[in-house]
């Protein structure tokens, strides 16, 4: 890889130890990937917050890069492990707590957002239509990808660091436009009534699609929640982070339709449920917000609990970022939830908490959340925001 002079003064030192070993880091990943050179790039999403995730080790890696090392463009974080001011409340430990602060603190010295979400686009981190960014989270990679026309790599924690202490990326993969032509044209045949049929769409494109860009048409509509839950579910199970969507994604009308061909039709959504649903009916933890909830999910979940109470033996979970939680606060939403007996699991999701062997069960909208949660050794449900609620206030799956 060609660096100019300025990026080999950073290579060589000149800038302190953290980012010359990001230069060292970057410069590994274009030579691997046949990178020509570094860009710029516009902002930068970190995953590999989780303690959980990163255990001692990843905390000494974090430590010895806060030590000088700062961020040069708006960097923000990936869901950690816990909530970060209601720890207790979700069950974790106080020894996760304090391991978990000590990574945030590493983040906050390197200057970065501590606004721990995978919904980064929601809370003010929105890149422009063509602009290079260095995300990690794989939903939120594919929303900036396919639905705001940004262009990034599904980066690792270590090289979405590296990147914002250097302010750089090397060219290759996605920043390329030759790599983000679509290779097989998926045509939808089916209706979407509710906001997990994304799930389900996005599991059966994911499946026929694997390691293809997707060019959809025939999805007659598509609202911000849908297609967020949809990014999830699509690179979950199997495309790459990008799909082109006719009447969505910026630009798609330039692409040319690929001549492979597949065909969704409702019956393949119904096998998306039949695979993603576990023989269970009673719901130990009911989890929506994957992605994190925006306000208007929150506002639903408000509208649907009104009087309601979450039955004993179960737990409701709404994930969502910090920002949409004092959002929340002021509109009366959480108080609504709150009272419910519903917990806010804010700056954390299902998927990096210390989750594994603690609920036997799961219901949720999201098909990611599923795929994460099986992982935990949950059986799942997938279904609507209301079919989530009634699980939550009757301890059962009813459908
Ligand atoms: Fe976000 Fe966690 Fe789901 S990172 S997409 S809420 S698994």
């Amino acid at each position: 890889m060609k660096l100019t002079k300025e990026e080999q003064a950073m290579l060589d030192g000149n800038e302190g130890y953290a980012v010359r070993k990001s230069m060292e880091i970057l410069a590994a990943l274009g030579d691997i990937f046949g990178a020509k050179n570094l860009i710029d790039v516009g902002s930068v999403q970190v995953a590999g917050v989780s303690y959980h995730n990163l255990g001692d080790a990843g905390l000494e890696f974090l430590d010895t890069l806060a030590v000088d090392g700062k961020v040069k463009v708006l960097t923000t974080l990936n869901p950690a492990g816990m909530d970060l001011e209601n720890w207790q409340q979700l069950g974790i430990s106080p020894d996760f707590a304090q391991k978990q602060n000590l990574v945030i603190d590493a983040f906050k010295r390197m200057g970065i957002l501590i606004s721990c979400t995978c919904t980064p686009y929601l809370i003010g981190n929105l890149p422009l239509y063509g602009e290079h960014v260095a995300w990690s989270e794989s939903s939120a990679v594919t929303f900036a990808n396919s639905v705001l026309g940004a262009k990034t790599n599904r980066e690792g924690g270590p090289s979405a660091l590296a990147t914002a202490f250097v302010g750089k990326t090397p060219c290759y993969g996605l920043h390329l436009d030759v790599n983000r032509v679509p290779d097989v044209h998926v045509k939808v045949n089916a209706e979407l009534t509710k906001l997990s049929d994304w799930g389900a769409l996005g599991y059966e494109i994911g499946r026929k699609a694997e390691n293809k860009i997707p060019y959809i048409t025939g999805v007659k509509k598509a609202d911000l929640d849908e297609l967020k839950s949809f990014c999830a579910s699509v690179v979950t199970y199997g495309s790459k982070p990008l799909f082109y969507m006719k009447g969505v994604t910026p630009g798609a009308e330039l692409q040319k339709q690929p001549s492979q061909m597949v065909v969704i039709e409702q019956s393949d959504l119904k096998n998306a449920y039949d695979n993603i649903n576990d023989d269970v009916t009673d719901i130990e933890l009911v989890c929506v917000g994957c992605p994190h909830c925006s306000i208007k999910e929150i506002s639903e979940i408000a509208q649907l609990l009104k009087g309601k109470k979450v039955a004993e033996g179960t737990e409701f979970w709404v994930a969502t970022s910090r920002t949409a939680k004092q959002l929340a606060d002021k509109r009366g939403y959480a108080a609504t939830i709150e009272d419910a007996g519903a917990k806010f699991a804010c700056d954390t999701c299902m998927a990096v908490a210390p989750l594994k062997d603690r609920f036997k069960s799961l219901a949720t909208t999201s098909a990611k959340g599923c795929f994460y949660s099986r992982q935990n050794n949950m059986k799942t449900k997938m279904g609507s925001v209301e079919e989530c609620v009634n699980a939550a206030v009757t301890g059962k799956w009813n459908s």
